[in-house]
């Protein structure tokens, strides 16, 4: 059976006694479920006694003219999804409930991890995103949180802010769940009109071809370059795959390759001892900004 509770106390005075005994997970989202949130689900369920799934749409992690007001709101279908699933509570509270005082005197500082990427177009969302992670994870005290890895810099955040304020809860990271054609499932999807969603499955080609080229080397070999990858050849590499992004109709936000923690490469040395990169994108298509990510090894040596 799938209970709802719109309520901090509601929840806690469930969830108190049943701690002791069973292990508890939590998968937080803003609603608007698709596949990929219902695979989270499935991992929870595969990892824990009871399953927590919260949605709301949290405002602190909302820039200035961003979609706050039209973001879906679904619960309804949302909630036979999750009963159909085997959730076994949802979290659902209104904005009064999570935040008495609006905006939160009290702020979480994601710090230079959240100052790249998509903070460079969104420079609070990850403050936002900290804030409201915290206080589920507060409210729910669950062992375990599971995270979906195409919000890949939101994943390594989240890693942080446990690790930094000593949570005591395992946080798993969901592969990406693509549609046939390649595309990341999102909630921003519906955005697309039909013809942006029969473009859109370019953004992960293109990010699946800059990872088999950096995985090969093929892209050396072609050009006889020497045997080690350089930062200028992997720049390169990268300023053509963004420029095909672009012919197809997406503007490119950014696209870089960094280490897996999301600090930058140093240098030529590094890249060259370095295995464990990725290729970490946003792209506008029309109104919908897609993230998309791949894990990727340097290949150390051409063949
Ligand atoms: O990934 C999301 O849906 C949201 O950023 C999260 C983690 C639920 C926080 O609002």
């Amino acid at each position: 059976m799938t209970t709802t509770f719109t309520t901090i106390q509601q929840l806690r005075a469930t969830l108190q006694p049943l701690r002791q005994q069973q292990k508890i997970a939590l998968v937080p989202t803003m609603g608007n479920l698709h596949a990929g949130h219902i695979e989270l689900v499935k991992r929870a369920k595969a990892q824990a006694d009871i399953v927590v799934v919260s949605i709301f749409v949290n405002p602190t992690q909302f820039g200035v003219g961003e979609d706050l007001d039209s973001y879906p709101r679904t619960l309804s279908v949302d909630t036979e999804k999750l009963v159909e699933v085997g959730a076994d509570y949802i979290f659902a509270p209104s904005v009064a409930e999570m935040y008495p005082v609006m905006p939160p005197p009290t702020q979480v500082l994601a710090g230079a991890i959240s100052q790249q990427l998509c903070g460079n177009s969104r420079p609070t969302h990850f403050d936002g995103v900290g804030l409201v992670v915290s206080k589920l994870f507060n409210i729910v005290q669950p062992d375990i949180a599971v995270f979906g890895q195409k919000d890949y810099q939101q994943l390594a955040i989240i890693r942080q802010l446990v690790r930094d304020l000593s949570y005591d809860i395992d946080i798993i990271g969901a592969p990406i769940v693509r549609a046939e054609d390649g595309l990341a499932l999102s909630s921003r999807n519906q955005y697309l009109s039909a013809a942006e969603r029969a473009i859109a499955p370019a953004l992960h080609r293109e990010v699946n071809r800059l990872a088999t080229q950096l995985a090969q080397g093929e892209h050396l070999v072609a050009s006889n370059e020497p045997e080690q990858l350089s930062m200028t050849q992997l720049q390169a590499l990268i300023d053509e795959t963004i420029a095909r992004i672009n012919a197809t109709g997406f503007k490119v936000d950014y696209l870089e390759v960094k280490n897996q923690d999301l600090t930058e490469i140093a240098d030529t040395t590094e890249l060259a001892t370095t295995t464990d990169l990725v290729i970490i994108t946003a792209a506008w298509l029309g109104n919908a900004r897609l993230l998309d990510n791949q894990e990727v090894s340097v290949a150390p040596k051409l063949r």
